[in-house]
């Protein structure tokens, strides 16, 4: 059985003093949820919040760069992540890609850095509106999962988890259905099973994202291949982040 994984994603939302008093309170709220929950918060209130002790909430970043450390002006290195508590580290979200130029190979270097550091990848994969009317969308999820991936061991799989983001569907209101997400789903579980055996494959946990609500969890959640959630705007308020921990 796979441990259904919510992670919220803040996105460049909140300072250190409300990063604080939300994470206090949800660490609370959630204390006792079978549920892992990570917040993904943005880099500056990492350490205020690792300082918190949590005994729940996991904390996780939104990016990070691929090599050690040097000249790389503005970044940050998978090894300070870790250093300020950090489990988890969103890779390739599609406003990486679309906003920052990001490419596969580029979210590959991260993917495969992230691991070494002990880090889990949330990897983020995902079709535009326009590939989607294409027909195009798995194509471009089993490109996208397959580049993602590659070089990754098999030992190192199971510490990945896939985010499913159609881009139409973040922060827009729209929503793809629970059985059309299911589905893509299913064929990026089928993705992970070619490159490392089908009972790896049934390991690794697969969120869907993209204006997930308390009103809508329950739609996605109750989908076979369904691990969990990546959820943006809704993550940002105590209240609507627990009713979709507590789906
Ligand atoms: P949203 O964002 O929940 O606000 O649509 C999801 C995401 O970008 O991860």
């Amino acid at each position: 059985m796979r441990t259904p994984i919510i992670a919220g994603n803040w996105k460049m939302h909140k300072n250190v003093g409300e990063a604080v008093e939300m994470v206090r309170m949800l660490d609370e709220r959630v204390a006792d949820s079978p549920v892992e929950v990570v917040i993904c918060a943005p880099f500056t209130s990492l350490s205020a919040l690792s300082a918190l002790g949590l005994g729940k909430v996991k904390l996780g970043a939104q990016n990070m760069f691929y090599a050690d450390q040097g000249a790389y002006t503005g970044e940050i290195s998978a090894s300070m992540l870790e250093d300020v508590g950090c489990e988890y580290v969103i890779l390739g979200h599609s406003e990486r890609r679309e906003i920052f130029k990001e490419d596969d190979e580029l979210i590959n270097k991260k993917v495969l850095k992230a691991l070494e550091a002990n880090l889990k990848p949330i990897l983020c994969v995902g079709e535009t509106l326009a590939q989607r009317k294409a027909g195009e969308t798995e194509t471009v999820v089993v490109a996208q999962t397959t580049q993602g991936l590659a070089g990754v061991s098999a030992d190192q799989i199971e510490k990945v988890v896939v985010a499913y983001e159609p881009i139409w569907a973040i922060g827009t209101g729209e929503t793809s259905n629970g059985d059309d997400a299911n589905q893509v789903i299913a064929s990026i579980r089928q993705t992970i099973g070619k490159l490392f055996g089908s009972e790896l494959a049934e390991k690794v946990r697969i969120q869907y994202g993209g204006s997930v609500k308390p009103s809508n969890i329950n739609e996605f959640m109750g989908q076979p291949e369904i691990d969990g959630a990546l959820v943006g705007g809704a993550s940002l308020k105590v209240e609507d982040f627990v009713g979709i921990i507590k789906y």
